[in-house]
């Protein structure tokens, strides 16, 4: 199973559901896989900390030598590293995708992304964490998956793009990937006692979305977890938030 984790809008939790995920699916002894698409690197800096620089060659690397001549020769798994945890492991970014961006894209490579993982067989799930745009990162990553999570922040101004959204989506289901099926929305950073954002997820479900539950509360937790460089999920395994990441990766791994 391949999960992209997008949202052209940017800070709404794509790196941070990402990681917990993937946190989970590794606990439960699954082969894991974060592919991190976002020149920022978040994901990257959230599992690997200082060590991210270590994680070389890394997908900056990968997409430089699809611009190559040559051929591609090289393991599929040489774009892959471990992480400090069992099972988990990460393609990682750096600030160097955003410059190939461009070449990338006048030279048609969109497919390269998904041909790279199929030649991958060492993962049992796969997840994508995307930048804040609709951008030949977003599109790659949409093209390799066949799961589409999108996380939604309770946010005024997120609830009005969300149908642009899924329009995106649903055209690069027609042009480029039949496989690719929006799973659901993530709410994040909801608010349980606030009134505004019950209404707004109420306001989603009338419009027919596939709401994902539980919701993900938002928690301060969440942020010390990155300064830490550790999932919330196994630095606080027993934490509110930690349960409903456990909860919502069991929505995903159980029957449609
Ligand atoms: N449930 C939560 N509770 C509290 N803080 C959260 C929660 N989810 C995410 N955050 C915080 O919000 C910020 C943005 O989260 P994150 O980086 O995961 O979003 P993003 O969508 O990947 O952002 P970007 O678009 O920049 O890649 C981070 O500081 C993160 O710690
Ligand atoms: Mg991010």
């Amino acid at each position: 199973m391949r999960h992209v984790v997008f949202n052209s809008k940017g800070g709404v939790g794509k790196s941070s559901i990402v990681c917990n995920l993937a946190a989970v699916s590794a606990a439960e002894g699954k082969r894991t896989l974060v592919v991190d698409l976002d020149p920022q690197a978040n994901a990257t800096h959230y599992l690997l900390g200082p060590r991210a620089r270590d994680a070389k060659p890394n997908l900056t690397d990968f997409f430089q030598e699809t611009l190559g001549l040559r051929l591609l020769t090289s393991e599929a798994e040489t774009w892959v590293h471990s992480t400090p945890f069992e099972n988990l492991s990460i393609m990682a970014s750096d600030l160097g995708l955003a410059e190939l961006q461009p070449k990338l894209e006048s030279r048609y490579k969109i497919y390269k992304l998904r041909k790279l993982l199929d030649r991958l067989d060492a993962f049992d799930v796969i997840f994508l964490d995307t930048p804040p745009a609709l951008n030949f990162f977003t599109t790659s990553a949409l093209i390799s998956a066949d799961s589409c999570l999108i996380p939604f922040d309770c946010d005024e101004f997120s609830r009005r793009a969300l149908m642009q959204l899924l329009e995106a989506v649903e055209e690069i289901r027609e042009d480029h990937n039949s496989d690719l099926e929006v799973r659901g929305i993530v709410v994040n950073l909801f608010q349980m006692r606030a009134r505004l954002p019950q209404q707004m997820v109420d306001e989603l479900f009338e419009g027919d979305l596939p709401i994902l539950e539980p919701y993900i509360t938002a928690s301060v937790k969440m942020r010390e977890s990155h300064q830490a460089h550790c999932p919330l999920v196994y630095r606080a395994p027993g934490h509110k938030l930690s349960q409903q990441f456990r909860e919502l990766y069991a929505t995903l791994d159980g029957p449609r």
